[in-house]
């Protein structure tokens, strides 16, 4: 594998203080060294630089719409580079209103591509359904063709235009939807496994299911964009908005081994680790590690333990 990272200490799709430092929390957990312990070469693109954006006022319910637009556009030109060096990427979050940039960017080298998200909510308001105005909770709304009849033009986001299909997307951990957006899921047909279905099925038929769907034509690139806050609180508490009833570690990690097991990982977003929410410095070290062992879990790292090929008992 050859992977670039890019970070993205970016806040302004939330009003909580601290997710800016993500980025860097995760390197610092030892990220990098472990990549390339377990065979990796590893780029790292380093942290872009977002510039204040004066005057953002808000668009009806919609609050600093211009710093968004335009921290995402950074966001999918720096993707789209990565793409095209040949890396799978790796964008290291920042809110996750960040996978509007990063799945664009995506798109931008590889139209054929599919996202697998996973999350405890489903970030599918449009900007007259949000509640809170946050558009972290709302990226896929402008990413889905389907939805473009119902999305305004909003000041910065005139550049974004869906790139993907209700079909090309699935959801896996959810437990906090807005009705508005159950409406747009069940409307549109959107295939999701809300943690009822991962507690019904078990997570392995849940990843079985999830690459039948989609893979049902032929194999193609994946995004898998992966909120913090998909994990139980209990193993990531340093998160925005955290909500009971996760996955389990153990389900969090299983995800990734099978996602990197169909060989078709092309783009990956870990989100919303916001060191500033976690109480001590245990639960801090706790959400860093878990954003860890998701990166290493998507590139290969095996539970069972692995070894060299050329290795010899002595
Ligand atoms: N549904 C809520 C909203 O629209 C919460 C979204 C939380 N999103 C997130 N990326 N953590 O504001
Ligand atoms: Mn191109
Ligand atoms: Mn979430
Ligand atoms: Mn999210």
């Amino acid at each position: 594998h050859t992977v670039g990272i890019i970070g993205a200490p970016f806040w302004k799709g939330q009003p909580k203080d601290g997710v800016e430092k993500g980025p860097d929390l995760i390197r610092s957990a030892g990220l990098v060294e472990n990549l390339k312990g377990q065979g990796c070469s590893v780029r790292d693109y380093g942290n872009l630089k977002f510039e204040n954006v004066p005057d953002d006022e808000p668009f009806g319910k919609v609050q600093r719409p211009r710093s968004v637009g335009r921290a995402n556009k950074q966001l999918a030109d720096a993707v789209h580079a990565i793409k095209n060096d040949g890396h799978t990427c790796v964008m290291l979050g920042g809110d996750h209103s960040l996978a509007i940039g990063s799945i664009l960017g995506h798109a931008a080298s590889h139209r054929e591509l599919c996202v697998v998200w996973v999350d405890a909510h489903s970030d599918i308001n449009t900007p007259l359904t949000t509640p809170s105005g946050n558009i972290h909770g709302q990226p896929v709304s402008f990413l889905i063709r389907e939805l473009h009849p119902k999305i305004p033009v909003m000041p910065g986001f005139s550049w974004i235009k869906p790139c993907i299909s209700a079909q090309d997307i699935i959801y896996i951990g959810l437990r906090d939807v807005d009705p508005e957006e159950h409406y747009i899921l069940k409307y549109l047909g959107i295939k999701y496994f809300s943690m009822t279905e991962v507690d019904h099925l078990g997570i392995a038929k849940v990843m079985e299911e999830t690459c039948d769907h989609i893979f049902s034509k032929v194999k193609r690139p994946i995004h898998l964009s992966y909120d913090i806050d998909a994990l139980d609180p209990s193993v990531s508490p340093a998160t925005g908005t955290p909500v009971v009833g996760g996955l389990t570690y153990r389900e969090g990690i299983y995800i990734t081994e099978q996602i990197c097991q169909t060989g078709m990982l092309s783009a990956l977003d870990l989100v919303e680790v916001n060191p500033k929410i976690g109480r001590t410095d245990e639960e801090i070290s706790s959400t860093a590690k878990a954003a860890v062992d998701v990166i290493l879990g998507c590139f290969g790292r095996l539970r069972e333990g692995s070894h060299n090929p050329d290795y010899c008992l002595p």
